[in-house]
């Protein structure tokens, strides 16, 4: 249970108006169009949010940032994601499912993403290398060359959606190469990873969970059937990295390669999609900012780094209490629950000057500016977010080098997702350069 502590308000009125905020941009269709209103009102009106079905909601950057930073904080129940929205939203049906789900996940090995240390920290170092700056930036080159392929497509097309020849096929193509999955596969496996990260959404109705079930399930057979696979030929890739960890240390359980394995596809392909999609579509709704971009190339890195605050591809994050503690003027038991809008985060006028301006130049060199929340923060710090900024700041330098401009040519729409948030369809048309 948690209590606020002495200097800290809990009005029944705030709680209403956290409630009714909290609906609004994790259930209704104007949040999923645009949740930065409702954020403003949240960082404004009810920073720190205990919702009635329980548990504690923090906009706040320093707040997000302390919770996510602090080890008496955890993951703990290891279905506890699972748990988020019951109550606000869901349904008895729902609710039932759920705990269905957190006890089917509670009996197979899971990975980093849901796990406190020791086990996070010796299944983190042991992929960690992968994904360092140095070795990410290494394959610059490579994924340069991907990016072109793909604007051959479009330029050739004209008029096409960007989520289809560009935001979906990069980044499923690099996370692919670098774990060791067959291009031949992708169809097979593309689509469920987006059936099966719906489970995260608070707004998850019972046929997409039971969706998402089928999409997991359909997943861990394939990668452990590549992984007997790469046991009998070995390859220069991740997934052979991880079989001969735990072949020659047993550091890693059969279960838990497959686990990584998963995670690693799935957090690979989809967040960088939407980091792709969602800088389109800015550009779109900011076309002086666009234009300011293709005069000054040199501001990619800023964009990403721009589009990462403005419109996070992952908006939510979340942590279960392990011991007792003390955080934002509210003391915190064993079990209960934490969440960060890190969207909020994101506008926190505290931190980032004219918070909801989309300014390309924000991150340019020497500025300082707070780093985005979109990442997390801690010990889950995203381990892709070297390779999901190289993706991005690749995509769009390669358009700039390629077309002279892109415009819209029709209707943009988001997927009604929130705590992964990013575009269904995003068509454009495009003009080449003089
Ligand atoms: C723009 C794109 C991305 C965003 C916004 C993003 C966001 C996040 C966030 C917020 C977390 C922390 C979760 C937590 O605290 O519980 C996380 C963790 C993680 N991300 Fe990303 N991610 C992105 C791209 C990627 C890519 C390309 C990969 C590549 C494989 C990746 C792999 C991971 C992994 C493995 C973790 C778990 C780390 C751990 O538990 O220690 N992510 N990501």
């Amino acid at each position: 249970m948690i209590v606020a502590t002495s200097g800290t308000k809990v009005e029944q009125s705030l709680q209403k108006l956290g409630d009714e905020l909290f609906v609004k941009i994790f259930f209704s269709p104007e949040g999923f169009a645009d949740p930065a209103p409702f954020y403003r009102r949240f960082l404004d009106e009810v920073p720190v949010h205990l919702p009635s079905s329980g548990g504690a909601v923090f906009s706040y950057y320093d707040h997000c940032r302390e919770l996510l930073r602090d080890n008496r904080f955890g993951k703990g129940d290891p279905a506890a994601s699972a748990r988020l929205g019951v109550g606000v939203g869901g349904d008895e049906e729902l609710q039932r499912y759920r705990a269905k789900i957190v006890e089917e996940q509670a009996s197979q090995p899971l990975s980093m993403l849901g796990l406190d240390p020791p086990d996070h920290t010796r299944q983190r170092s042991l992929v960690s290398r992968a994904f360092t700056p140095r070795t990410i930036d290494k394959l610059r080159p490579q994924i340069a060359a991907l990016v072109d392929s793909c604007l051959d497509q479009l330029a050739e097309a004209e008029t096409g959606d960007a989520m289809e020849y560009l935001a979906k096929p990069l980044p499923v193509t690099v996370i692919s190469r670098m774990l060791g999955v067959p291009a031949s596969d992708w169809p097979e496996i593309r689509e469920p990873v987006t059936d099966l990260v719906a489970a995260l959404e608070p707004s998850a109705t019972v046929a997409e969970l039971e969706l998402a079930m089928e999409a997991r399930a359909l997943l861990r057979s394939y990668f452990a059937a590549l992984i007997e696979k790469r046991r009998d030929q070995p390859e220069d890739d991740l997934l052979t990295g991880l079989i001969a960890a735990r072949d020659q240390h047993d550091k890693l359980s059969e279960g838990e390669i497959v686990a990584v394995a998963v995670l690693l596809f799935a957090a690979g392909a989809e967040t960088t999609t939407n980091l792709i999609g969602n800088g389109i579509n800015q550009l779109l709704n900011h076309p002086d900012e666009m234009a300011k971009l293709w005069q000054s190339p040199e501001l990619v890195p800023s964009l990403v780094d721009e589009v990462l605050r403005f419109d996070s591809p992952v908006q939510l994050d979340a942590r279960t209490c392990l011991e007792p503690a003390e955080i934002a003027g509210l003391s915190f038991e064993p079990g209960d629950q934490a969440i960060t809008l890190l969207g909020a985060a994101n506008r926190d006028a505290s931190h980032f000057q004219n918070p909801d301006v989309f300014d390309v130049a924000r991150y340019r060199a020497g500025q300082a500016t707070e780093p985005v929340m979109s990442f997390g923060s801690g010990i889950h710090y995203c381990l892709g977010a070297n390779l999901a900024r190289v993706e991005g700041q690749e995509v769009f330098a390669g358009l700039i080098r390629r077309f002279g401009s892109i415009e819209a040519a029709g209707t943009r729409s988001f997927r009604p997702r929130m705590v992964l948030r990013g575009l269904e369809t995003c068509p454009i048309s495009v003009t080449m350069r003089e």
